[in-house]
């Protein structure tokens, strides 16, 4: 058939006009499928044009004092062929889709699972020994299991080139999973617009060559331990999307910018004022809602068993050294 032809070569071309690459064991099913049916839509579409022009011509009329002429009101063998050919196919595409509803429904048994947190506007993957990465490092030709939960609204986890898409919800766990025969590096997308930051809401995916995947995830875990403590904020402060509201460069964003806070008093929304010091700080990221600086919205979520007390600690470590505290004595 043509579709699998094609699909054939693309899998060895990687990639065409239509279609990147097919870096997953799903993707050549998806694209046979898409396939089949451009090529059914890609035929009627050229059936009906050709019958309009052909009858346009065929039947138009030719004298001014011509009427519409009489011609068959009802055919019975016509109107059952045109329902039962339709209806075969569609019956065809709803077997082949549901086919491949199911295989990406349901992961291998063995999966390799990955928890996936979307928050606005930042990916987080977490490991099963607690290491947290803002890119999805995966092993090749294993099958891999996210499950995927938001912080704040609805994204959707989105790689192209698995040609795998799942929306991702607040308040409950969506799944997903894929294999990937290949090493690389492929995008990941959020395909749910999720505010003014949506379309920077990007990582990787990198599937490592046999064995390197272990070698990685030993080398990264307990990796900002080893840090001084304003070095490893600074690096969760970005890592963890704090960064992504937050300003350390005095500029304002959906947050109040960072760098000359800590040791400052700060006026709240209700008018109360604060000493920006270690607990509040603290208090900020386990219960961003019970402080609200003046001029904010309360759109934070809470940080709540997402980071470890020694990160919290190390967060404030980094935002001292942007008030010129701390790191200095
Ligand atoms: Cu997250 Cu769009």
């Amino acid at each position: 058939m043509l579709d699998q032809l094609l699909s054939k070569g693309l899998a060895q071309a990687g990639g065409s006009f239509w279609m990147p690459p097919q870096a997953s064991t799903s993707a050549e099913g998806v694209d046979r499928l898409f396939y089949f049916i451009f090529w059914i839509a890609a035929f009627f579409f050229a059936l009906i044009v050709v019958l309009m022009i052909f009858f346009a011509v065929r039947y138009r009329r030719r004298k001014a004092s011509e009427g519409p002429g009489g011609g068959p009101t009802h055919n019975t063998a016509l109107e059952i062929t045109w329902t039962i050919i339709p209806l075969g196919i569609v019956f065809v595409i709803f077997f082949l889709g549901f086919r491949g509803f199911l295989d990406l429904n349901t992961p291998p048994a063995n999966a390799y699972e990955v928890q996936v947190t979307a928050q606005r506007w930042k990916w987080l993957f977490t490991y099963p020994n607690g290491h947290v990465d803002d890119n999805l490092h995966v092993p090749v030709d294993r099958p891999v299991q996210l499950v995927m939960t938001a912080e704040d609204v609805i994204h959707s986890f989105y790689v192209p080139d698995f040609r795998i898409k799942r929306d991702i919800v607040p308040g409950r766990y969506n799944k997903t999973w894929f294999r990937a025969p290949q090493p690389g590096e492929h995008d990941i997308y959020c395909a749910e617009y999720c505010g003014t930051g949506h379309s920077d809401m990007l990582a990787k995916v990198i599937v490592h060559p046999a064995g390197d995947f272990e070698v990685w995830l030993d080398g990264v875990s307990g990796a900002l331990d080893k840090l001084p403590p304003a070095e490893a904020g600074a690096q969760l402060f970005k890592a963890r999307g704090c960064l992504q509201c937050h300003s350390v460069e005095g500029k304002g964003g959906i947050g109040p910018a960072m760098n000359g806070v800590f040791g400052t008093t700060v006026v709240m929304k209700d008018g109360s004022s604060v000493l920006a010091d270690e607990n509040y700080i603290r208090a900020s990221i386990l219960e961003p809602q019970s402080q609200i600086v003046a001029g904010f919205e309360p759109v934070m979520p809470t940080y709540q068993g997402r980071l470890k007390d020694k990160e919290i600690t190390a967060i404030i470590e980094y935002l001292k050294t942007l008030s010129g505290e701390g790191g200095a004595h």
